[in-house]
Order: structure tokens, then sequence, then C-alpha cells
């Protein structure tokens, strides 16, 4: 059984999970982009996305993508702590925020979601300057089920 891990990924933390799941599964790892030029036949797609806005990044690719694979799983990553983001569509890794790789754009969006907030809130002091939640632990769910996953 073939698997490929493609990871969509900015700042790195999705990057970082995509990597480590493919060590542990014995999988071949590709950025998105690799992925599109990529001609090699696999049985399993894993693919690995962020939050942004509430939305997954690049979902319209992912659903157009998984078509071609006997099977496919989604990981995304964000901002919030692991307990937060999970979802029965999806396995939720938890990010963080990194404003030293964020693009300008995106850390104009960040700052106008800040300014909408109560600067005295929780949610308002943990954004407000770079964290990571990222633990190879989290991936442990999504890894299991790789290995266990069995193709006709
Ligand atoms: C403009 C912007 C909007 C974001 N919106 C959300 C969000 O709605 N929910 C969330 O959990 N994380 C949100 N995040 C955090 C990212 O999803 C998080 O940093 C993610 O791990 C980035 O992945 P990457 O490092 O692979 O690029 C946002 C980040 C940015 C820059």
């Amino acid at each position: 059984m073939k698997v490929v891990v493609v990871y969509n990924s900015k700042t790195g933390f999705t990057k970082s999970y995509a990597s480590y799941i493919a060590k542990e599964t014995g999988a071949a790892l590709l950025s998105l982009k690799e992925a599109k030029r990529d001609k090699t036949k696999y049985d399993v797609l894993v693919f690995g996305t962020y939050t942004i806005a509430s939305k997954l990044s690049k979902i319209s690719t992912y659903e157009k993508m998984r078509g071609r694979y006997k099977h496919s799983l989604l990981f995304v990553t964000g901002a919030r702590p692991y307990e937060d983001g999970k979802s029965s569509e999806y396995y939720y890794l938890p990010g963080g925020i990194n404003y030293e790789k964020m693009s300008s754009l995106k850390r104009g969006m960040m700052k106008l979601f800040l300014k909408s907030l109560d600067n005295a809130s929780d949610i308002y002091k943990m954004l407000s300057s770079s964290y990571s939640f990222y633990d190879e632990k989290y991936a442990k769910e999504i890894i299991k089920d790789i290995n266990n996953t069995t193709i006709e």
C-alpha cells in the first residue's frame, strides 16, 4: 500500500506534522506544489492543511484530489488548543501562531481580528504574540489509523 502525505503550510506547523506522520508511517512526503507535478500512483492520500478565518485553506483542492485515491484522510492545524478544535470531519492537530513566518498580508488580517477583540480577554492575550501547541503526541491517532488502513 503506497501512502503519500501532502501538505499545505505557510508558517510550518502543518509541514512539521506532515513530516512526522510521513516518517512514522513510511509514507512519501510532498508539498501541495510538488504533488501537483508528481505522477506517481499512490493508494492513500493524507492531506494536511490549516484553518484561516474559520475555513479550511485549499479544501476544494483536497476534494478534487481525493477522488484519485482509494482512501483519503484529512488533518487540519489551527491556533486553537486540541480540545477546542476537535471535529468529526478531520483530525485536528493544534498548531499555534508564528508571526515571524507569516506574510505581511496575513499579519494585517490578524491585526484587524485582534482589533475586534476585547484586549483584556484570554483570546486577545493568546493571539497577540507567537506561540506553539505543536506536539507529536497529537499525531498518534492519525498515524495509528493510517497504519491500520487496508486496501482491497
Ligand atoms: C489570517 C489568519 C487567520 C486564522 N484563522 C484561524 C481560525 O479561524 N481558527 C484557527 O484555529 N486558527 C486560525 N489561524 C491560525 C492558523 O490556522 C495556524 O497558525 C496554522 O497552524 C498555520 O498553519 P501553517 O503553519 O502550516 O501555515 C489563522 C491564522 C491567520 C494568519
